[in-house]
């Protein structure tokens, strides 16, 4: 609680008004074929139950369903539960805060509206996961060895549990999500069906849409589970989620740019490694710990920002992870959201087009000014909750400041910190002039060859997951209702304050 009244200062802010898909990919278990979708689609007639009449490698949720990871929350729910009935019982009619009619045209900016566990964001000092910073997550979070970033296995661990894991807690978390990567053929079949034309974040959401057809949850729910169950089939719901995503993301990766056949996911190896090397990048050691810091860093930024708020909505109607985490990732590919690592990249593209690359500060200020007297935002700047620079720009830095320091782009990026949040400040009108974290992101990856613009918000999309999987489990462990809040027109609140007077 004592992190979420540090938001309520918020309350005063006044609130302003290619070649086309390859149909020879073998599947990810080099046994797709027709005959198998058949046998997969009978099957799944015959038994809601029993998979095992399937190539494991189809089916979802093949992993051991005893994880420490589930035994761990299953003796953690019991307390949490009493927990949240205390909060209820003491200061369940406690008044949080006028709520000004501004907030209700402006985008509901600091409206305390959503429990959120996972991480709470601090507009001065920016997220913490379960109370740690990034910094103290990079120190305390076990690593792969030789590594120096957390592992993303930990950092899930940790929203889902509040605790640090060991090292073998991740180790076996790591073997779980390789063990449930693959994808059903026919999720193959249509990734492999979309046009090469189709944004990546478009056939990403269509395809995590379609991992629905087998939620363990949806038919659980079909078979009558109690309320009090719910929460064991959505975890392993999200485990499934949180493992495929690598698994779609690189084929449609491979589809639209690439040439060459997927790479076999290796049980042996942490979750960043394999997304890695099903992009063509698991050779090259910086860009693996770069995917480990990234996903990291990504996964959560509480609850209220459109991604995760939209997951939580979703599965507040009792949709099931996979839909509710598709619905999550259309609300990312909005340019003012998740799209703005692309829109960067555009941005700092087009500038070396008409500035040149080795532009003076002169140059660089006046495009941001042409920018904005266009109509149009300086993409990766300014955030609807932070008044600081992003400590995610702050750790992308470091980690381009250690690997990269000599780069162009990276020099490019930190010339415009020099001179963006000037110019915001002297147009008056963004309340933070600061860098967010999608300033920096797309530099990095393009950096290690990494460079189609519009895959960017899909490997945002895999590190948001994490954090909204983590409210979901948590979400259906509580008996969370359905969301519901009250809506107003115009009209209405002009009567209620002519009545009042
Ligand atoms: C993130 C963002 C959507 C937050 O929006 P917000 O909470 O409404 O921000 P503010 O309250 O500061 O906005 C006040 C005004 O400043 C403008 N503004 C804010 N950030 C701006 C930016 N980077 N460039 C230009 N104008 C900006 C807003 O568009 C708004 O203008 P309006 O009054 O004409 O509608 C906004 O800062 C933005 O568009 N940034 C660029 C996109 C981006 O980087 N998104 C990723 C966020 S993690």
């Amino acid at each position: 609680m004592d992190d979420l009244f540090r938001v309520l200062p918020l309350l005063s802010h006044k609130v302003s008004p290619r070649p086309p898909p390859s149909p020879n990919y073998p599947s990810s278990s080099s046994l797709a074929s027709t005959t198998t979708t058949t046998m997969f689609r009978t099957a799944v007639k015959q038994s809601r139950v029993t998979r095992s009449a399937f190539s494991s490698a189809h089916f979802s949720s093949t992993a051991s369903k005893n994880s420490a990871l589930k035994e761990r929350l299953s003796q953690l729910i019991p307390a949490e539960i009493e927990s949240v009935k205390a909060i209820r019982a003491e200061h369940g009619k406690k008044s949080f805060g006028p709520v000004l009619v501004d907030q209700l045209y402006g985008g509901m900016r600091g409206l305390p509206a959503l429990i959120w566990d996972g991480s709470v964001l601090d507009p001065e000092e920016g997220i913490r996961f379960r109370g740690k910073t990034i910094p103290e997550c990079q120190a305390e979070l076990p690593k792969a060895p030789g590594g120096s970033e957390p592992l993303p296995e930990a950092l899930f661990w940790l929203l889902v549990t509040g605790e640090v894991p060991t090292a073998e807690q991740v180790k076996e978390l790591s073997k779980d999500w390789a063990a449930r990567a693959a994808i059903p053929s026919f999720v193959e079949e249509l990734i492999d069906r979309c046009p090469p034309t189709l944004h990546p974040m478009s056939q990403f959401s269509l395809a995590v849409t379609a991992l629905n057809h087998d939620s363990a949850f949806a038919k659980a729910y079909a078979n009558g589970i109690s309320k009090k169950e719910y929460w064991g089939p959505v975890f392993e719901d999200c485990m499934d989620l949180i493992a495929k995503l690598p698994t779609i993301a690189g084929r449609i990766y491979q589809n639209v740019y690439g040439q060459g056949k997927l790479p076999a996911i290796d049980p042996s190896k942490d979750y960043a490694h394999n997304l890695s090397t099903l992009l063509g990048f698991g050779d090259n050691h910086a860009f693996v710990e770069l995917m480990r810091l990234y996903i990291v860093i990504h996964s959560d930024h509480e609850g209220g920002n459109v991604s995760a708020h939209t997951g939580k909505l979703v599965g507040s109607a009792l949709s099931d992870p996979f839909l509710s985490f598709a619905a999550a990732l259309n609300g990312l590919a909005g340019p003012l959201h998740g799209l703005a690592n692309q829109e960067v990249l555009v941005w700092l593209t087009k500038m070396q087009q008409k500035i040149g690359k080795d532009a003076s500060d002169e140059a660089v200020k006046q495009y941001v000014w042409d920018t904005l007297k266009s109509g149009q935002v300086v993409p990766g700047y300014g955030h609807a909750v932070l008044r600081k620079t992003d400590p995610r720009y702050t750790a992308q830095r470091e980690f381009a400041l250690k690997h990269l320091p000599d780069d162009p782009m990276f020099k490019l990026v930190g010339q415009i910190y020099n001179i963006v949040p000037g110019v915001l400040l002297e147009a008056g009108k963004a309340k933070n002039p600061w860098p967010n974290v999608d300033a920096h992101s797309g530099v990095l990856l393009t950096y290690y060859g990494l460079n189609q613009m519009q895959f960017y918000t899909v490997l945002f999309g895999i590190s948001r997951a994490f954090g909204v999987a983590a409210q979901l489990i948590w979400d259906r462990a509580l008996g969370a209702p359905l969301e519901r809040p009250k809506s107003y027109s115009s009209a209405a609140i002009k009567k209620i304050f002519a009545d009042k007077n």
